[in-house]
C-alpha cells in the first residue's frame, strides 16, 4: 500500500484552541480568582499566567507565545489610573498596540491579542472577555504557526492543514 499521501489531522475541536491570559497580580488576577471562587463558567482552554503588573510583560513573551502556537493572548491589568505601579498598564497598552500592528503585518491578525482593564470585583467582565477571545480565535482559526502531529505522528503546521485552505481569501487551483 502506498504511503505517499499524508493523513490529514482531524479538524480542531473547541478544546484544541489554546489561550493564555496574562493577569497582573492585583486587580486582574483577583477578578480571575473571584470568577473561580464564584464557580463562573469559562472555557477550560484558557491558562492564567500571573504577573506582578502588566507593565512587566515583555513583548518577547507575547511573541514567543504566538510562535509556539498559542491561538490567542489576553492581557488583563488594573483599571487605567489604578495600576499599583502607577503607569505599568499604560505602558503595556502601548506595547501591545505595537504587537497588534505586527500581528496584522505578519498575517496572524491583531484580534488574537486583547488587553482588558479590570477591577478586582469585575469577575463577570473577565469571564466575558475570555469567552470573547475564544469566539475570536475560533472565527480566525488555529494559529497557522502551530505545529501538531497528524495521525502518523508527522508534524503538520496549521497553515498546511485542510481547513486552512478553506479560510477566507483562500483560492483553489
Ligand atoms: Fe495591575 Fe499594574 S499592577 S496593571
Amino acid at each position: 500500500m502506498s504511503d505517499n499521501h499524508a493523513t490529514p489531522p482531524p479538524a480542531p475541536t473547541d478544546d484544541d484552541y489554546k489561550i493564555i491570559a496574562f493577569c497582573c497580580n492585583f486587580c486582574a488576577y483577583a477578578a480571575a480568582d473571584l470568577a473561580g471562587a464564584r464557580r463562573m463558567q469559562y472555557p477550560a482552554n484558557v491558562r492564567v499566567v500571573h504577573l506582578p503588573c502588566t507593565g512587566k510583560l515583555e513583548m518577547d513573551a507575547v511573541l514567543a507565545a504566538f510562535e509556539r502556537g498559542i491561538d490567542g493572548v489576553l492581557v488583563a491589568g488594573c483599571l487605567e489610573g489604578g495600576c499599583h505601579y502607577l503607569e505599568g498598564n499604560l505602558r503595556a497598552k502601548r506595547r501591545l498596540e505595537a504587537i497588534r500592528n505586527l500581528l496584522d503585518e505578519i498575517g496572524l491578525g491583531r484580534d488574537r491579542l486583547l488587553m482588558v482593564n479590570l477591577s478586582a470585583a469585575m469577575a463577570p467582565t473577565f469571564v466575558e472577555r475570555v469567552q470573547e477571545m475564544v469566539a475570536t480565535v475560533k472565527r480566525l482559526g488555529p494559529n497557522p504557526l502551530r505545529v501538531t502531529a497528524n495521525a502518523r505522528g508527522v508534524a503538520v503546521p496549521a497553515a498546511r492543514r485542510p481547513e486552512a485552505c478553506t479560510a477566507k481569501g483562500a483560492t483553489s487551483t
